[in-house]
């Protein structure tokens, strides 16, 4: 199977699963507990269907949106994603590169692989900054001055983890940073000789935006360590509140899920919200995004842009939610599944299938632009 063969995103997990070692295909694929939400997060989509019109002359179709004060040329945008070095040697490059041919954002993680600094300056489609929210204040005054410097377009804050979800796909495996392989684990990678090789004779792995803050060197400090000794579970609204004034430009949270926290956000000056169940890898058992987007947009919408993200894997499933009301959609596992098939190259095809899917469904629904798309073209079971 070669990249050429994948036309859908169950064709690129396919090509992820046979070039990553299990554990790290695991670590993407997984989700929290019983995996019940990240099921559901697709499934969502199917309880809606599209009722399309037609010979409306849909010969030229525009799929550009505007969010948060930045122009896309796709409604879509790659939501920011941790430690993507060990899915592809060319890792956050490789999505940023992409995102930028196609004219869309991309988040970094604060967990990403690659500094927020060098992928500004290599590309200028707009570029979001995901933040953690330490317990160290003066810590997270830092970061934000370094991604204003950097010049980072959007701030979003992920409050949806707390701390970390249970996964137990990873439990087994012994997956961590650093590792901490079961001997399951260890075989797994014993049997994908070419991902060792990519590994280890390109450039290292490093966790830049903390690693001039946090020792993660050598064992000292592993991410589920991170999680639960230096990030704030005792963050509230005033804290935040003081996040978006000092950040002073576009502000989000990602992973809001109810309609008074939807308003919370307005009244603390951001201009947008994501839900999501972080893919599901979170609080199993939570609704899925797609299920609760109208709610919010009924109570909201009017005065913040609603994003959302989570199980999406077709141009039909981002134009049922844009058709509610959400400004843009995120995806994560869409993109991340075809940059470890095959790097810049996959996750260029990913989002030119997608490109093509959404304009293709567009003309069939009827549709010249997204404007058009509304609540009137939907119907649930
Ligand atoms: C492997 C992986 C790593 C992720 N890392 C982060 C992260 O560092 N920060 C964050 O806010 N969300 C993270 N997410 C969640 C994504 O941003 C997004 O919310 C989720 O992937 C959307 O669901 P989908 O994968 O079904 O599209 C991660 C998701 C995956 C699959």
């Amino acid at each position: 199977m070669q990249l050429g063969d994948c036309h859908n995103f169950h064709d690129f997990r396919r090509l992820a699963k046979r070039r990553l070692p299990g554990p790290i295909f695991d670590y993407i694929d997984g989700a929290a507990d019983d995996e019940v939400t990240h099921r559901r997060n697709t499934a969502s989509f199917q309880r809606c269907d599209l009722v399309p019109n037609v010979l409306r002359g849909v010969a030229a179709v525009d799929m550009s949106v505007t969010v948060m004060g930045q122009k896309l040329a796709l409604p879509i945008y790659c939501s920011p994603t941790a430690l993507q070095r060990l899915f592809h040697h060319q890792g956050e490059r490789a999505v940023a590169a992409a995102a930028a041919k196609f004219g869309t954002m991309f988040g970094v993680s604060s967990l990403g692989t690659v500094s927020l600094e060098d992928l500004r300056k290599a590309h200028a489609t707009p570029q979001v900054y995901q933040f953690y929210f330490h317990k160290d204040r003066g810590l997270n005054r830092a970061m934000m001055q370094r991604a204003k410097d950097a010049g980072v377009d959007v701030m979003m804050l992920t409050v949806d983890s707390i701390t970390g979800g249970n996964r137990e796909r990873d439990l087994r495996t012994g997956f961590s940073i650093p590792f901490r392989l079961t001997p399951g684990g260890m075989l797994q990678f014993a049997i994908k000789p070419r991902w060792g090789l990519n590994y280890l004779t390109h450039e290292s792995f490093k966790l830049p935006q903390l690693d001039q803050h946090i020792d993660m060197s050598g064992g000292a400090l592993s991410i589920g360590r991170y999680f639960t000794e230096m990030l704030d579970a005792s963050m509230t609204w005033d804290d935040v509140a003081d996040m978006v004034r000092l950040w002073n430009g576009p502000f989000c949270l990602k992973g809001i899920m109810a309609p008074a926290d939807a308003k919370r956000a307005i009244d603390i000056g951001c201009n947008g919200i994501i839900l999501s169940n972080h893919g599901g890898r979170q609080l199993d058992g939570s609704r899925s995004p797609f299920d609760q987007l109208a709610e919010i947009v009924d109570a909201v919408a009017d005065r913040i842009d609603v994003m959302m993200d989570g199980g999406v894997q077709r141009g039909t499933h981002v134009l049922k939610a844009l058709s509610l009301g959400a400004k843009a959609v995120g995806v994560g596992r869409f993109y991340l599944f075809a940059l470890a098939a095959a790097g810049q190259a996959g996750v260029e095809r990913a989002l030119g299938l997608m490109r093509a899917e959404i304009e293709r469904d567009m003309r069939l629904m009827g549709c010249q632009s997204i404007a058009q798309l509304s609540r009137d073209n939907l119907r649930f079971r």
